[in-house]
């Protein structure tokens, strides 16, 4: 065998490991998200803004909606990050239209003055069907934008024809973020993995304990299921890792929310991909492989640890 046909058959393999790790966490996700009676209801939280919350849920938004669910979106920020990204979707939609159109024409012109032997007509054609193929991957999402002040409850109501409902929220912990917490069954909150951005913890920690008390006092329910999510850094050593699972336990964080034990990584593509609108499950691309299965893997995590399955597991027992 050739060096290079070895290569090939290496890789190969390589993708198909990888490709089964993708595919038994997305039917993992499939199954969990089937076996809600309701629409699962989630949304991001943060003191600190830019740490990743828009990121997540739009993720999230476009990986279910690839996988066929029903899915509505937020964005009650009042910075409108999601409604940008959403117009750069529209914009991205509509150009490659555009531009397979064109190739279509150029193509049938060149077929047509006999300019074009079978190899490259084949090939182009190939190429067009391909990216035909990718454009129907863009999936559709409801998405609408939100004043802050909205009534989560109401709106939700309204919703009951989705699989899943996402609010975005912006960057400060703030009444509509703590009215979130009654209406979700998970919240999650994005937080950077370095020392200096670690003290945002402290304020989280403070805010959810005084809308415990709060609940308590006015006789209402906290429904979510509030977990902090880590963003790291690809290098973060083995040391900081435990470092930071021991001060949730040392410190009693988990008092008041949990911390997600998968998290996702900085990685360049996720920040590429809003440039277009679209989620890394609209990717063919090795890269945009590995970032939606950290991506699917948080959300199932997510899925499992939230209110909604355990409300479902009671009902059923
Ligand atoms: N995991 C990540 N890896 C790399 N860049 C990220 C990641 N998460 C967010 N970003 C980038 O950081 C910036 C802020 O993220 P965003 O999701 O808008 O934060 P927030 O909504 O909390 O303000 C954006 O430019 C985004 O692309
Ligand atoms: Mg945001």
């Amino acid at each position: 065998m050739q060096k290079n046909q070895l290569a090939l058959v290496v890789e190969n393999e390589v993708n198909a490991v990888a490709q089964n790790t993708l595919e038994s966490v997305l039917n993992d996700v499939i199954e969990i998200m089937e076996s809600f009676e309701k629409s699962f209801i989630m949304g991001a939280i943060s003191q600190k803004g830019g740490v990743g919350k828009s990121t997540i849920i739009y993720q999230i938004a476009v990986m279910l909606a690839n996988l066929g669910f029903k899915v509505r979106l937020f964005d009650c920020d009042t910075q409108q990050t999601l409604q940008h990204q959403w117009k750069k979707r529209y914009e991205y939609k509509k150009q490659e239209i555009g531009l397979i159109k064109q190739a279509k024409e150029e193509l049938a012109k060149k077929v047509a003055d006999g300019k074009l032997n079978d190899y490259f007509r084949i090939n182009s054609e190939k190429s067009i069907a391909k990216r035909e193929e990718r454009l129907k991957a863009v999936s559709s999402i409801d998405f609408a934008n939100h004043n802050p002040e909205v009534d989560f409850s109401e709106v939700i109501k309204t919703s009951a024809d989705f699989d899943i409902v996402l609010f975005d929220t912006a960057c400060h912990l703030s009444e509509a973020q703590s009215r979130l917490l009654y209406v979700c069954d998970s919240v999650v909150i994005p937080f950077n993995n370095s020392d200096d951005e670690f003290d945002t913890n402290v304020r989280v920690k403070k805010f959810i304990q005084d809308e415990k008390v709060n609940a308590a006092e006015n006789d209402e329910v906290i429904t979510a299921d509030i977990r902090s999510l880590i963003i790291d850094r690809p290098n973060t050593s083995k040391d900081r890792t435990e470092y930071v699972s021991s001060l949730w336990t040392d410190y009693g964080y988990q008092k008041t929310h949990g911390l997600l034990e998968s998290r996702l990584t900085n990685r360049q593509i996720y920040r590429d991909v809003k440039n277009y609108g679209l989620g890394v499950a609209e990717l063919d691309s090795p890269a945009g492989e590995v970032a939606l299965l950290e991506i699917a893997t948080v959300f199932k995590e997510m899925l499992i640890s939230s209110n909604a399955k355990k409300a479902k597991k009671a009902k059923a027992e």
